[in-house]
């Protein structure tokens, strides 16, 4: 029997395979197509303070090889939510990480206080790399200095592990990684969507209402891939892999490249039993390579001659 578990941040998953935020909503839909308990995890939409009706559509479109999306962080806002998601996501039978977003690093901190008198939550993300919202989202997570305030007021906040999920809209990821980390992130989640367009040549108008989008998809998994090795070296802290993730030999190359978890998102849109089948082809990998535990391949990468 191969050993899918993994320890991270001090939290048992039964195996790396999480489901991203905004690809399962709070798992009402999902659940009735795939078995959300074979998972290591899914992680919710995000949440903000108040509630968002997110950008007009049409807000996603499919691309070569992905697709693009400017939801706007369309959620119910926190009271509904621990009204009436929390209870759904609590009885999946999985892990959950619940994703937050605020204006500023006080909204951060109060959404976080608040998640952390509900027994079961396994640990919060923040979203501070949304590139389809104008005030918050991506603008923190670009800036070293600002991406540390909002960790720093989290930390402050609960003491529910913090992950910081980083945009690769950035010169330089490292940077931002090691500014979180240093601000008391006990794990970074990388990479959310990567700006990108689509033009409509009849209409001479772009195709979404907001004009630019997040780039998600097998397209964006090579960035992902190289994003996430450049942060294995540059911090401790473990990583959660995420872009383009369809297969389990992509879980894998996500593993063999640093990160600890990663996360299946687009993929689900297409198989929403995308995730389970991840699981299960990790496991073959592992039984027909002789491997005994999965977690002994991360970071297992050789880049020397
Ligand atoms: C429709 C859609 C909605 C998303 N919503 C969120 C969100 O609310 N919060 C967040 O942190 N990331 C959000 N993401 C980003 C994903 O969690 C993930 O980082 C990204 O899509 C890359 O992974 P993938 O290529 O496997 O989809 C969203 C992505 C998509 C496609």
């Amino acid at each position: 029997m191969t050993d899918l578990t993994i320890n991270v941040a001090g939290i048992d998953f039964a195996n790396p395979v999480l489901l991203a935020s905004g690809t399962c909503n709070y798992g009402e839909e999902l659940r009735a197509l795939t078995d959300l308990s074979r998972l290591g995890g899914v992680v919710s939409k995000t949440i903000t303070p108040r509630p968002r009706s997110g950008n007009p559509p049409p807000r996603v479109v499919e691309t070569a090889a992905g697709m693009l999306n400017a939801i706007g962080l369309q959620n119910p806002g926190i009271d509904a939510f621990i009204a009436h998601r929390w209870p759904v996501l609590q009885a999946l039978g999985t892990r959950v990480i619940v994703n937050i977003a605020g204006d500023t690093p006080t909204e951060f901190a109060v959404l976080a206080a608040r998640l952390s008198e509900l027994p079961g939550i396994t640990a919060l993300e923040l979203n501070i790399s949304c590139p389809n919202v104008h005030a918050g989202g991506m603008l923190f997570g670009a800036d070293p200095a600002a991406a540390a305030a909002v960790v720093t007021a989290v930390r402050h906040a609960t003491r529910l592990p913090v992950i910081a999920k980083l945009t690769p809209n950035v010169t330089d990821i490292t940077a931002v990684a090691r500014a979180v980390a240093d601000a008391g992130a006990d794990a970074v989640s990388l990479i959310n969507t990567l700006v990108g367009m689509a033009v409509d040549v009849e209409r001479r108008r772009p195709v979404l209402a907001n004009v630019t989008g997040g780039l998600s998809g097998p397209a964006i998994k090579p960035v992902a891939l190289a994003m996430v090795w450049k942060v294995r070296s540059a911090v401790r802290v473990p990583i959660i892999g995420i872009g383009g993730i369809a297969t389990a030999r992509d879980a894998l190359e996500f593993l063999v490249a640093g990160a600890s978890l990663v996360q299946v998102g687009t993929a689900t849109f297409v198989d929403p039993d995308a995730g389970r089948t991840v699981v299960e082809g990790l496991a073959i990998y592992c039984r027909d390579q002789g491997i005994h535990q999965l977690r002994s391949l991360v970071g297992s990468l050789q880049t020397g001659r």
